[in-house]
């Protein structure tokens, strides 16, 4: 993992401590080749890798199976074999689906991950978990593969609309308020509407903190399987309700996201003792991100519910449900009911 700023030009001779392979194949989407794809690509070409470049449309509805084939077939042609590698240029879904390609392209080859969303340096590139969305829902199909090399350069950031640039906030207070009382202290004084120029530093050590709380929750759960893993979930349950019942449109994942946690704040307080001052310290955290901590009036409730219901399992009426009893910590209740949910999501 390297952090720091004007790396673009770097990568190769990064990429060349790291690995032997001779060609690669860097896959991005249309919006971020055409900012940064030629940078990447001189520099891995000076350092002796062959890259082929492979552009993707940009948004999530790129993040298909049918895609990765594609991609695949490509690397076929161009003659990529196992000792290729591939490059993931883009936010989180250029992150899971290039990951997901290096993951099955012939049985796995490594996986470079160049994110330039913030949620994809905070969150996407680390863990491993790649994949891609079916028509019945997101990331049905994946794989878990560990990049080779992250590389996060915080120069790109300055091309990345504030919006995408907020929502990557969502999951920083997540994990603050999951693992980390001080640094929700920190982001309660960081001036939220800075440019990333004045706060590069800063934002540097914040985003380094930050894969440290994933890495380490990760490391002890790699494959998902203990439950300490389905901590980074807190807010997601109703957050990915949220996703799909606006179509996926209506709102980006971290915005979801923001509304999701306001909801697990409700359940904390009423079922976890998480005192309503500190619930009130979390929303008003995700406002001053201008991240959603409301629903719009007119939107429909009970396909979130709807949502919740097909999502998750709920074994003779509960669900098992990421609650926070006080700033810093979580855990997981086995007795939130979906008339605990619905009554949150009732108040949203
Ligand atoms: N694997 C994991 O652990 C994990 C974790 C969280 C999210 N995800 C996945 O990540 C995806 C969301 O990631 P995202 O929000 O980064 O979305 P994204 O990759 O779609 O990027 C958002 C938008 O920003 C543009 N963009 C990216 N970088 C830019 C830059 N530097 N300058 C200008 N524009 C830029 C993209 O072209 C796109 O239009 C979802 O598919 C989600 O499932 C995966
Ligand atoms: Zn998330």
């Amino acid at each position: 993992m390297l952090i720091g700023d004007a790396f673009l030009r770097q990568v190769g001779s990064h990429a060349r401590d790291h690995l032997k392979c001779k060609t690669c194949a860097i896959v991005s989407d249309s919006n971020v080749a055409r900012l940064f794809a030629d940078r990447v690509k001189q520099s891995l070409t000076a350092a002796g890798f062959r890259p082929i470049l492979i552009t993707i449309p940009a948004g999530e509805r790129s993040k298909t199976l049918n895609q990765a084939g594609a991609i695949c077939d490509r690397m076929i042609a161009a003659g990529l074999d196992r000792q290729s590698f591939v490059v993931g240029l883009g936010g989180g879904m250029i992150s899971d689906i290039s990951g997901f390609v290096a993951a099955i392209y012939h049985r796995g080859i490594p996986h470079v991950q160049i994110p330039t969303t913030l949620l994809a340096m905070v969150d996407s590139s680390v863990g491993g978990k790649t994949g891609v969305d079916t028509r019945a829902g997101k990331n049905l199909i994946g794989a878990f593969h560990q990049p080779a090399l992250v590389i996060d350069d915080l120069d790109v950031l300055k091309t990345l609309p504030r919006r995408q640039f907020n929502q990557g906030f969502a999951e920083i207070i997540k994990h603050a308020v999951i693992a980390d009382a001080k640094m929700f202290r920190t982001l309660e004084s960081w001036d939220a509407s800075s440019s990333l120029a004045s706060g590069a530093r800063a934002l540097q050590r914040l985003i380094k903190r930050n894969i440290q709380i994933k890495s380490r929750i990760v490391a002890k759960d790699e494959r998902d399987r203990t439950g300490l893993r389905a901590l980074l979930n807190f807010g997601h349950t109703v957050g990915h309700a949220v996703e799909r019942a606006g179509n996926y449109r209506r709102f980006l994942h971290g915005e979801a996201v923001s509304l999701g946690i306001v909801a697990a704040c409700a359940i904390s307080v009423k079922k976890a003792g998480l005192p309503a001052s500190q619930c009130a310290a979390i929303v008003d955290l995700l406002e001053r991100f201008e991240l959603p901590t409301r629903l719009p009036p007119k939107f429909p409730r009970t396909r979130i519910l709807d949502a919740v219901k097909f999502d998750k399992k709920f074994e003779s009426g509960k669900i098992r449900f990421v609650v926070t009893p006080r700033i810093g910590i979580a855990c997981v209740a086995k007795d939130v009911t979906l008339d605990d949910v619905r009554e949150a999501v009732a108040h949203l």
